[in-house]
């Protein structure tokens, strides 16, 4: 009753939780362009994509991901082949228990006629099953603890889960420990199906099960004569043993009972393999309610990142299905940390210290922008500067084991923070090839505003600048901010420009343009010079600052040995500076 009970409240519970879970693919909002697409809209457009899977040749694609990818799991395999043994232990022996053990009632008796627990094959590929996943938390604990796999981050989900695997499998093995020493349980299976009762036979049978199965007898204590070992083996034979197979054949559960037999009688009078078995029993189904909110849950969406990902290959989703798998990606994510170790920007998190430079901190993250908790401007700021520092390398999607398409969902939250306004100062350095984003899907206006919020921050904070976009003409002198300009000695040599103007005559980016002063503000050497008047805020207003590529031909030309690219560089880096300190404060340190 208690049992039923519980089981359909867990089952309702998983059930209203992955309807919950798998919705949110469908309303989530991910990316520019999957604002106006209705839920309706998304979810039709997946089922059209499913079908139309299916009745294609991708079903022998799909065939292949299934079990190269899903069920062998070759793409942990590639990376860590511990971490693949840990994994398929775990994984593996988790399913196989369920299957065979958790739903005997449903899949094992309907195969095997004559199905029971406690016979072989069973019994013993039970405790393999339970030895396997053990062996798999084991691994899990030494590599997340002890090996500590570099750039490995655990959460409180991460700990979650291996504790509740934990707690499952040991309860389990001290359950069958427990029942194998426990009196009361040998005493009810006798009475059951041996029929006896005359009491020197009783003692006879008692005598062999204390001998060879472990049961701890309030009477009975070894060494037995061996007539009536002899004669306890016959009675077992004819009553027993047609549904007992040798109890070492489970050795997990037969190991324990070993070592804990000489408490026995304690255990059998304080009822513990009834506690146990409710422990048992209920961290099951709190682990089923709960599946579709921990991480467990990625064994449905990793499956089914998987098998997306795999068909889907190279080719362009449309908007509403790109939304979706994004959205369901954040599920499949397992926080493994492959993605990171494979991360071509992880040196900038010594400088910034900002975990979202880890993709899979990053992809964390995102999942709390999606699921639209409302976030300070510090955190997104934080989350904006994670992406943005991304190179589009592509090592992440490649390495990811569950194949979800990071560069995409990088391009995409990229794209859709820097259009909420926040401006992103990376977006000014030359290496950013101005912004290297979805160019084509993005409006020609929204694409250019985020240069334009950068620069705009920049020149809104220089005390001369009335007007955010427009630079200036040269003014007079303003001693007073001389003061303020500290560079590198070697960027002071812009003392000694006179002017002649070389570095601008050689300069590309100059050259570029028709009419370059329209567009780039003060030239090189109008800005070596506006540097030599102390004019600092009139340099950083100037667009040449940020278009510059930093190729030091200029440098390399001037007569006078001016430093020019140093010059400015260190201006950028000032600029950039002092806007960071006014508007953010400093990144968290983790
Ligand atoms: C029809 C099959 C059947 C027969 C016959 C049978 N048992 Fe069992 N026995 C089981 C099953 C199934 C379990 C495990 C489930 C349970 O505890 O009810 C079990 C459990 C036990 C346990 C608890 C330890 C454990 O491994 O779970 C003892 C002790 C035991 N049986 C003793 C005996 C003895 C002694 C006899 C012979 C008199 C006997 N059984 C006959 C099926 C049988
Ligand atoms: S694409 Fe970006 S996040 Fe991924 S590995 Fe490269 S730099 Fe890191
Ligand atoms: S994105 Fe992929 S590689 Fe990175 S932590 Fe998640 S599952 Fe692992
Ligand atoms: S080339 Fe040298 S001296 Fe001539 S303008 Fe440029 S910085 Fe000044
Ligand atoms: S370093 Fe910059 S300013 Fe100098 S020539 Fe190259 S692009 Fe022009």
């Amino acid at each position: 009753m208690f049992l039923k009970v519980s089981l359909y409240i867990s089952l309702v519970i998983f059930l209203i939780a992955l309807i919950y879970k798998v919705s949110t693919w469908f309303r989530y909002k991910i990316g520019i362009g999957s604002e106006e697409i209705s839920t309706s809209a998304r979810f039709f457009s997946a089922i059209k994509g499913i079908l139309s899977t299916i009745f294609s040749t991708k079903i022998l694609t799909l065939l292949k991901v299934f079990v190269l990818d899903v069920l062998l799991q070759f793409r942990i395999l590639r990376e860590d082949s511990l971490r693949w043994v840990m994994h398929i232990f775990i994984y593996g022996g988790f399913m196989l228990l369920l299957l065979m053990h958790a739903l005997d009632k449903y899949i094992t008796i309907a195969i095997w006629k004559n199905y029971y627990s406690t016979i072989n094959p069973f019994m013993f590929l039970r405790d393999l099953f339970g030895a396997m996943v053990i062996v798999g938390v084991i691994l899990a604990i030494y590599r997340r603890f002890i090996l500590k796999v570099p750039r490995m981050f655990s959460n409180a989900m991460d700990i979650y889960a291996i504790l509740i695997v934990a707690v499952i499998m040991l309860s389990g093995i001290f359950l069958e420990a427990t029942k194998m020493v426990a009196y009361s349980d040998y005493k009810r299976m006798v009475d059951e199906y041996s029929g006896l009762s005359d009491s020197q036979e009783l003692k006879s049978l008692e005598a062999y099960w204390v001998k060879e199965f472990g049961v701890v007898s309030p009477k009975l204590k070894g060494p037995f004569d061996e007539v009536i070992l002899q004669k306890g083996k016959e009675l077992h034979q004819s009553s027993c043993e047609g549904c007992h197979a040798r109890p070492q054949w489970a050795f997990t559960g037969y190991g324990v009972a070993k070592i804990i037999s000489p408490i026995g009688l304690g255990i059998d009078r304080a009822r513990l393999p009834s506690v146990l078995w409710t422990i048992h029993i209920l961290a099951c189904f709190v682990s089923l309610a709960y599946l579709p909110f921990s991480k467990m849950f990625h064994i449905f969406a990793s499956s089914i990142s998987l098998l997306a990902n795999g068909v889907i290959g190279k080719e362009k989703l449309s908007p509403a299905n790109r939304a979706t798998l994004q959205a369901m990606e954040l599920d499949a994510c397992t926080h493994c940390g492959t993605c990171s170790l494979r991360c071509s920007v992880i040196m900038a998190f010594e400088e910034i210290t900002n975990m979202n430079i880890f993709p899979s901190e990053k992809i964390a993250s995102i999942r709390t922008l999606a699921s639209g908790r409302e976030l300070s401007p510090r955190e997104i700021r934080h989350i904006q500067e994670g992406v943005y520092l991304c190179t589009n390398c592509y090592r992440c999607t490649v390495v990811c084991p569950v194949g979800i398409n990071l560069q995409d969902l990088w391009f995409n939250i990229r794209e859709t923070l820097l259009q909420k306004g926040y401006p992103e100062f990376l977006v000014l350095s030359p290496l950013s090839f101005y912004r290297g984003l979805m160019k084509e899907e993005t409006v020609q206006r929204d694409y250019e505003n985020p240069l334009i919020q950068a620069r705009g921050a920049i020149a809104a904070q220089c005390d001369l600048m009335k007007k955010k976009d427009k630079v200036l003409p040269l003014t007079p002198t303003n001693r007073k901010l001389q003061s303020g300009l500290s560079l590198s000695a070697q960027a002071k040599t812009f003392s000694v420009c006179f002017g002649c103007q070389t570095c601008t005559t050689v300069c590309p980016v100059v050259g570029n343009y028709e009419n370059p002063q329209e567009v780039l503000g003060l030239l090189p050497h109008q800005i070596m010079h506006a540097a030599g008047l102390g004019l600092r805020d009139l340099a950083f207003g100037s667009n040449m600052l940020w278009d510059c590529l930093t190729c030091y031909q200029c440098q390399e030309q001037c007569p006078q040995g001016v430093c020019v690219t140093d010059v400015l560089y260190e201006l950028k880096n000032l600029a950039v500076k002092q806007v960071r300190e006014k508007t953010l404060q400093p990144m968290e340190r983790k």
